[in-house]
Order: structure tokens, then sequence, then C-alpha cells
């Protein structure tokens, strides 16, 4: 069998809303990722990745969507998404969609049907519930189950309309379909399969854990001082999961070749991944964890954690480990949902494009499917949030309001989280120069434009050979052209060193050393060979050779090559 393409591909994801605007009104458009194609090309990823595009209320930013087979007019239109991906696939890549199907809008006319009366032919495409046995619908704590929504308050809206509740496990706008049923999947099915005759390459799958809900819905455990309850365990992985991505692959993909389907999975283990991805089960090609992007969450989610090195390299220890044999990995650091990495993980004031590259290198060459975030090959930062009135996500106003109005939080304590951890810090508008609105609009953007984008943007970048953009690029190129970063054996090494992060990656006798400094202070790597693997080849430094006994100077990356006699 040939090995699928996309082990040695890299993925490049775009926030519509926050790449390039052409028109003037502030907000992205496909356009505007038409105009910059070249941008993508040249760094030389494989395949973008498209966040939601489609007609939208924006709620949560498109994650909400009233017609899954059309283009909201704020973007484009179908016409123009049709030269998008011939200008995609002209310059040899590939387009992958998101696909929003654990809910949709409330303004999709499935749900308007499904809320118009209790015999509508839809009812039963939703979730919905009686009041609480006893309890006076609509009354406070009269919801079916205790269970909270993901953006603050509960996952239940009473509906007037026929005096039942409607699950939202986000927002009120964004009602969760029932999988149950299978008109619900075919449609679903069937929408997808028009994409792809469309000529899409794949789809990126928004919370696809979650659409399986045990349908006795129970009551979820309530931590204590919480508001809500925690259910969780009643729809994560829930009962038939495995049964509807297979279902799905049999009905979309089986037959269709070169595609890319990748399934978002909080909460997602190593065991249920491995059952996830196996390709002899024919369900999904890779999934996101988030093991590695909750390592810095503690039990209380208002009081920021450190990053603990080696917890971090024990997680992706153990999905190195666990995928080795069969399934594969997704890799990130960055996304629309995580703050900028290298603010979370790096030193973005004194070492920004040190950590950047760092970061960059320890991430990309393990075993598994790297993915680029808009703006990350730019070593983009989080924003200067002055207040809560500067944020705009759906998520970080809604778990405020729940912090301070219902737990009586201090807000200052719940403001220093959205600073650090809030979503809006990645979606800042992607910074191409060092004009007003970092030539991302002649508009008033959406959402204030960093004002670092005066040093940090795009032309810049390409302007000097040292950036991370070039950086990035080699790190593309090396996955593209060295095997043993596809598919060479991972072994961890230095597992206590709370400064370095150091692994081989070994295929035949070629051997990769890669070692990174988390640290702004130097640190010595105490590895067997040490002075061996100084006079290997040296593929990739992010600063100068480090000398015999492998010292590695802050936020240095190194990556050495050699060859094994056997
Ligand atoms: C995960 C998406 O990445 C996020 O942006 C969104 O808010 C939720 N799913 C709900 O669709």
């Amino acid at each position: 069998m040939t090995e699928p393409w996309w082990k040695s591909a890299v993925v490049y994801q775009i926030y519509p809303r926050s790449f390039a605007d052409s028109d003037g009104d502030g907000m992205g458009d496909l356009r505007g990722i038409i105009d910059h194609l070249d941008h993508l090309a040249g760094l030389g990823v494989d395949v973008l990745w498209l966040s939601p595009v489609y007609p939208s209320p924006q709620d949560d930013n498109g994650y909400d969507i009233s017609d899954y087979s059309g283009i909201d007019p704020v973007f484009g239109t179908l016409e123009i998404f049709d030269e998008l991906l011939a200008g995609v696939h002209a310059r040899g890549m590939k387009l992958i969609m998101d696909l929003v199907v654990n809910h949709s809008s409330d303004e999709h006319p499935w749900f308007v049907e499904s809320r118009s009366s209790t015999d509508n032919p839809k009812r039963d495409w939703y979730w919905w519930r009686p009041a609480r046995p006893g309890m006076e619908p609509g009354a406070p704590g009269a919801e079916p189950t205790n269970w909270g929504s993901s953006f603050g308050g509960p996952a239940w809206r009473y509906d007037e309309t026929t005096d039942e509740y409607y699950l939202h496990l986000f927002s009120t706008k964004q009602p969760d379909l029932n999988w149950e049923n299978p008109e619900v999947r075919e449609a679903i099915y069937a929408m997808m399969r028009w994409w792809l005759d469309r000529g899409v390459d794949g789809f990126r799958m928004d919370v696809i854990n979650f659409i399986s809900k045990d349908p006795a819905l129970p009551d979820g455990e309530l931590p204590m001082g919480a508001a809500y309850g925690n259910g969780a365990t009643a729809f994560l992985n829930g009962p038939r999961i495995h049964e509807f991505l297979h279902e799905m692959y049999e009905q979309v993909f089986a037959g269709r070749e070169a595609l890319l389907n990748v399934g978002e999975m909080p909460g997602v283990t190593v065991e249920q991944a491995i059952l996830y991805t196996d390709p002899a089960r024919e369900e999904l090609d890779m999934v996101f964890q988030f093991d590695h992007v909750w390592v810095d969450r503690g039990p209380d989610p208002w009081i920021l954690q450190p990053l603990k090195l080696t917890n971090l390299k024990a997680i992706f220890g153990r999905w190195q480990a666990g995928l080795a044999q069969v399934g594969w990995n997704s890799l990130y650091w960055n996304n629309h949902d995580q703050p900028r990495a290298v603010s979370r993980y790096g030193d973005d004031r004194d070492y920004r494009v040190e950590s950047a590259k760092m970061l960059g290198t320890v991430l990309h060459l393990h075993r598994g499917t790297p993915y680029i975030y808009q703006g990350e090959e730019l070593g983009m930062t989080n924003a200067p949030f002055a207040g809560i009135a500067d944020f705009r996500d759906i998520e970080a106003l809604g778990l405020y309001a729940q912090a301070v109005e219902q737990e009586g939080r201090s807000p200052e304590d719940v403001l220093t989280v959205l600073r650090a951890r809030g979503r809006d810090n990645s979606r800042t508008p992607m910074q191409w120069d060092s004009s007003p609105h970092a030539g991302f609009t002649s508009g008033t953007p959406w959402l204030a434009v960093n004002p670092n984008h005066v040093e940090i943007n795009a032309a810049a970048a390409l302007a000097d050979p040292d950036s991370v953009y070039y950086y990035y690029r080699k790190l593309i190129d090396l996955r593209h052209t060295e095997p043993a970063v596809v598919d060479g054996d991972f072994t961890m090494l230095l597992p206590h060193d709370e400064q370095l992060y150091a692994y081989t990656r070994r295929l035949g006798d070629t051997e990769l050393l890669v070692i990174g400094n988390f640290s702004g202070e130097a640190a010595k790597a105490d590895i067997d060979d040490a002075a061996a693997w100084t006079s290997a080849e040296l593929v990739l430094t992010n600063t100068a050779a480090p000398p015999d006994d492998l010292t590695l100077g802050p936020w240095q990356a190194v990556v050495y090559r050699r060859k094994l006699s056997r």
C-alpha cells in the first residue's frame, strides 16, 4: 500500500474573517485570500483549511451555520469560492473545508421548522425536552439537565413556542443536531458529497466527537462552587460515535482519493484516537487532541498556571508512542481558539523571533501532520486587550459574565486569564504590512489590529532572510525531503529536564536529533554522544552552532542528522 499523501504534508489554517479584506468592510473575504495565495504557496504549505465561510448570523464567527451549501455574502459568492479553489489547485495545493455539524445555527431552516411545533417533521432533528419533572417550564433550574454550555450559562434554552427546551452545548444560537435521527445524517452526508463534487479535498470536523449523545441525557457531576454540571460523559465520544463516523466514511469518502479528514476532538484519549484513525476501521485520517493545549490549565480555570515542560513532554511522548504503529497524529500549537504560542510558551518580548522558531522546530519534527495557523509564520503575538470592551469573542464575553456576575469572581482576575488565553488573541487581523490597519483592510477592522504590526508583518518578514517565515519554509522543506521526519521512529530524550525538549527520529540508517531550549537561560543537553552529535551535519538552527558539549543558548533550537553504520 502506498503511504497517504498527507503524511508528508503541512496544513495552513485560514480564519477568513481576519485574513485579508478586499472590499473595505472591515471583514476578511474570499477575494482577500485569492489575493494572497502566493504568500501561502511561497511558504510551501500543501493544504489550506478554511474556517467557516458559509451563510451565518456570525454569532460564533461562522461556527453557527444557517446554510451548509452556500457562501456568506460577507465573504463572497460560490463563484468566487470556485475561483479560489481553482487558484489553490493551480498552485499545487489542496483545500479543506470546516464541517460544523454537531450543531447548526438557530436560523437554519431545519431549526426554524423544528422549533415551529412539536409535530413538525423536523422536530426530532434537534434535542427537545420538557422542563425537569415538577418544575415550571422556563423557571430558573427547570432545565432538563444541569449541563452548562461551553460559552457560559445553561446548555438548554427554553422556547415559548412549544413550551420545551432545546439543547445547545455552545451558544443559544447553536442548537445541537440530533444524530440519532437517520434523516439528519443523510442530509449531512449529501451536503458533504456536494462539496467534494465541487472539488474540495476534505474536511476539518468541528467537535466531531460530540455528535453521539446518550439519549437518556443524564445530569452531570456538579463540581464544588460551579454553576453547572459537566455533561461530558453523556456526549464526549458517545455511544454511537464510531458507528456514525464509519457510516460517514462509507456514505461520503469511500472510493474517493486524496482526501484529508481531520476530526477536532476535545478530550479525546490516545486509546480512542487509535480507534478513530486506524485506517482499517475507515473513520478519520487524524484527530486534533487537546492534552498539550490544556497542559497549563489548572483545577481553577481562573488561575493561570505556568507551563511545566516535563508535563508537555510527557503528553507529546504519550501521543507519539501511542500512535506509533496504528493511526496518525496532528501537530499544532495555534489555531483560532488558542492564544498565540509564542506568547504562551515562548518569550514574545526579548526572544520573539528565536522562540517562535524554536517552537516551530520542536513541533514540526514530531511524527504527524503539522498545522500552521495564519500569522504563526510571522511570529504574531497575543494582543494588548485593555478591558472586556476590547473583546469580541462570544466565549470570552459569556464566560466573563458567568464568572463575574454568577460566580462572584473579581473582574481583574478574569481579565488576566482572558488576556493570556482568550481566543481573540489569535483572531486579530493578519499583519501584512506596517500601514495603519496592517494592510488587512482599508476600512475599520472588526477587531483591532495588534499595534505591533508596525514591526511584525509579512512585508518585513519577506524582506528579512532570517525571518520566522523563511525558517518555517525550511521546516516545511525538511518534511518534504527527509523521510525520517515523516516515518522515523520517535524517541523522547531528557524527559525530566525542565528547560530542554529533546528527541530523536530514526529511519533506516538516518537519525535526526532535535533539541529546543524552552528558556531564556543557556542549558546543556546531557545526552549520550553529545560530542559526536556536534560533529554531525547541522541541518537547522535558529542561532549559531552550539559548542561540543551541546550547550544551547536562550530559546535555541538545533536539528542534527547523522548516518548510522549498521
Ligand atoms: C470548535 C471551534 O473551533 C470553535 O471556534 C467553536 O466556537 C466551537 N467548536 C463551536 O463550533
